[in-house]
């Protein structure tokens, strides 16, 4: 069995390809620029990961790993074109540096690429990852588009956040895991909790993005620090603080997401340091991280061979990129 940073360098082999034919180049150099910035690489490694905890590595879960991860790309590329965000993985975005008209195309044919991956598959599998894999990207859209319904919503409630990340961002690690799981011949049951250990994981991950997205290190996060407080997303800090904060606290916050100040993002970050929101978020990391474990635990294989995923929970709720 690999650690997770081994899967890293076995999957980045694998991955390190041209995925693109040359020409047009003004469509595909876009994506090829996206793909070099590299990333964490997160999903496809707990395909890995999903599939080795029940058998050797199935090869078809490389293919199934590599569509992962272009899928993923492609949602970042259009996810940035949502949140009008001008930096990732440190780098200028692809809307930023092509123009949104290329982004989106590159996009799209990036989304598109990943299914010639799928299809690579063995025959006996392909109906049900196809399935997977397609239930979870429709769940993205309906989770992207309620991220941005919120936007312009007063009032969202706890409930209906959670709802809107497990969406938009924790269904695709439950399946990246359950795909896994499914090519290493796992059973219905073990499936079924493998899948659930990525959701409630993956809840626990969003809730650090958000936390990040606010009080993270620029140059560790690689993204635009205080994005989500200019676009008024409703992320859990938003929420906590609307909910505790005092009156005067309410009114202020509610006159900063009308008016949009230019120091619209200090002001909303005192606000939320006042409400404690870094209690609230341990909490509520740990609340989804307690979950995941417990289905980690009835997965019916021996312990040991659950290491590498324990070791990665913990990373994906610390990280600080
Ligand atoms: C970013 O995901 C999008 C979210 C769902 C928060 P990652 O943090 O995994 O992004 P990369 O691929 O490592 O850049
Ligand atoms: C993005 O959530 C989820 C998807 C890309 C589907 P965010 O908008 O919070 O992700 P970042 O912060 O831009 O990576
Ligand atoms: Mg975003
Ligand atoms: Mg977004
Ligand atoms: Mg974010």
């Amino acid at each position: 069995m690999h650690s997770f940073n081994e899967l890293v360098k076995i999957f980045a082999e694998r991955f390190a390809i041209e995925h693109f034919p040359k020409h047009p180049d003004t469509l595909y150099e876009p994506g090829n620029y996206f793909l070099a910035l590299g990333g964490k690489r997160i999903r496809p490694v707990i395909c890995l990961m999903g599939n080795e905890l029940f058998d050797e590595i199935n090869p078809d879960t490389y293919h199934v790993a590599c569509a992962i991860e272009l899928f993923h790309n492609f949602t970042l590329i259009h996810d940035d074109i949502m949140d009008a965000a001008s930096l990732r993985r440190g780098m200028e975005t692809v809307h930023k540096k092509y123009g949104d008209n290329t982004a989106l195309l590159s996009g799209d044919v990036m989304l598109i690429r990943s299914y010639d991956y799928i299809n690579k598959i063995n025959i006996t599998y392909l109906p049900r990852i196809l399935g997977l894999f397609n239930k979870t990207a429709r769940e993205v859209c309906e989770g992207q588009q309620l991220d941005m319904d919120f936007e312009k919503k007063e009032h969202v409630l706890m409930d209906e956040y959670i709802e809107m990340i497990s969406l938009k961002t924790s269904v695709l690690l439950a399946a990246s895991l359950e795909m896994g799981a499914i090519l290493g011949g796992a059973s219905e049951h073990n499936c079924r909790h493998i899948y659930e250990f990525g959701k409630n994981l993956g809840i626990a991950f969003q809730i650090q993005d958000d936390y990040l997205d606010a009080f993270g290190d620029p140059e560790k996060f690689g993204k635009d620090v205080g994005g989500d407080i200019r676009q008024n997303k409703k992320t859990f800090l938003m929420l906590h603080t609307l909910a505790t904060a005092s009156a005067k606290q309410k009114e202020e916050l509610r006159e900063l997401i009308k008016t949009n100040p230019s120091d619209k993002v200090e002001k909303v970050l005192a606000i939320y340091k006042a409400c404690n929101v870094d209690a609230w978020a341990n909490q509520l990391k740990e609340k989804y991280l307690q979950t995941a474990m417990q289905h980690l635990e009835d997965i019916a294989v021996l312990s040991v061979r659950k290491k590498s995923l324990v070791e990665l929970a913990a990373f994906l709720i610390q990280r600080d990129y």
